[in-house]
């Protein structure tokens, strides 16, 4: 990936030379190139600032000198003709970079970034930028808090994109249980000695990760992200769902603490298929430990109205299948079907794909027609043939648009 920085504080960027960027760059799998852009001036002193029209504090960045330094890098497209950057521009008031971001921008072959000193950059060059030049442009910012300027902002976005290239890390496993991976904050972790005196405690490893049971240990760990997310960001747990005529839902990753009840959930949903057509089907049989592991396996999701369980659904990549986002379990309380929370909760569910997922499947019943009907509205359109899950079941899929 090609990463071009242009700020009037090239030293800024210095620590883009250590650690895993800086050997990145070294090994040619980052090609980084900060500029200044006080070379792109023509007076005495070098100047890139001046007042703003109608008034104010502070000053602004003036469009000529970024103008000549857009085109400079433009004019400098070494990778061939038609080659052109996404120009990224930090501040405060961009649309926030999260993990979804970073994973997007990591796919960009050639990354440019405007670093913004003093009240900001005058308008006209991000115009010139989009309509004349034709880069796509997207202001970024780092959270909701203003910094001096677009160099501390770009060292982070830069580390977040960048370690997300492949052959940045060196080991790429490292990048899949992380905090913000799959909406969960990571699981607290220790190294030894099991026993360390701290001076005036001896503090202990929690028991369960020296007992070799890894079942246990991924339980546990799965417990500490799902509390620690809970008391930390309780937000990332809780995105609100309206679904007009029920208002207002109070939408949840689902917790081991909701077991019980998803189980009722499904009983009442699934109870036809199993009498009718699909008695070997588990899931309405499952026990409290079956659907516990589940939720390890699966983002699963819950809805509740005034603190009643009244749908669910859920969602996952499965091993070997990278670009597909596999959605089950959509389940609505039997006296609110046909309400629309069945189609809201598909789209959220569709919603919540990572970014480079390409298609949408699920799967149902072969006599469901109900079912398939709703699903067909969707988007979704039958595969013919046998399906991947069960003989008795068809598989639908929906591509992203
Ligand atoms: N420049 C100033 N404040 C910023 C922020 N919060 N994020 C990104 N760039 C900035």
């Amino acid at each position: 990936m090609r990463i071009d920085v242009i700020t009037i504080f090239p030293d800024y960027l210095a620590p883009l030379e250590l650690s895993l960027i800086g050997k990145a760059r070294r090994d040619g799998v980052l090609d980084v190139r900060v500029h200044d852009l006080r070379d792109f001036t023509h007076d005495r002193h070098r100047t890139v600032d001046d007042t703003p029209f109608g008034g104010g504090a502070g000053m602004v960045m003036k469009p000529q000198p970024w103008k000549e330094a857009l085109d400079a890098l433009g004019a400098a497209a070494d990778g061939g003709e038609g080659m052109r950057p996404r120009l990224i521009v930090p501040g405060p008031s961009g649309r926030r970079l999260d993990q979804t971001l970073a994973r997007e921008l990591a796919q960009e072959e050639w990354l440019a970034f405007a670093c913004g000193r003093y009240e900001g950059i005058d308008e006209r060059v991000y115009e010139y930028a989009s309509e004349s030049l034709g880069w796509q442009v997207d202001v970024v910012s780092l959270g909701d808090y203003v910094l001096n300027g677009g160099e501390v902002a770009v060292l982070a976005m830069v580390e977040a994109i960048g370690r997300l290239v492949p052959g940045v890390v060196g080991n790429p496993e490292s990048l899949v249980e992380e905090s913000h991976e799959d909406g969960l904050l990571e699981y607290p972790v220790y190294t030894k000695p099991a026993s360390w005196d701290d001076g005036s405690v001896v503090r202990e490893v929690p028991p369960v990760l020296l007992s070799g049971d890894h079942a246990a240990i991924a339980r546990w760990r799965h417990e500490q992200r799902l509390a620690r997310t809970a008391q930390r960001r309780p937000d990332l747990l809780h995105p609100s769902l309206v679904v007009e005529g029920l208002g207002d839902l109070d939408l949840r990753l689902a917790t081991p603490a909701d077991v019980p009840e998803l189980m009722v959930l499904t009983r009442a949903c699934w109870i036809e298929e199993v009498a009718e057509v699909a008695p070997h089907w588990a899931g309405p049989v499952e026990t409290v430990a079956e659907h516990t592991a589940d939720l390890r396996e699966w983002r699963t999701w819950v809805v509740r109205s005034h603190g009643r369980l009244i749908g669910s659904v859920r969602a996952r990549r499965k091993p070997g299948e990278p670009h597909r986002w596999w959605i089950g379990r959509l389940m609505v309380a039997p006296d609110l079907a046909g309400e629309g929370l069945g189609r809201a909760l598909l789209a959220f569910a569709e919603g919540q794909a990572p970014e480079d997922v390409t298609e949408f499947w699920l799967n149902t019943g072969r006599s469901r027609t109900r079912n398939q009907r709703f699903y067909r509205k969707a988007g979704y359109r039958v595969i013919p043939g046998e399906s991947e899950v069960h003989p008795m079941t068809v598989d639908l899929r929906k591509p992203r648009r």
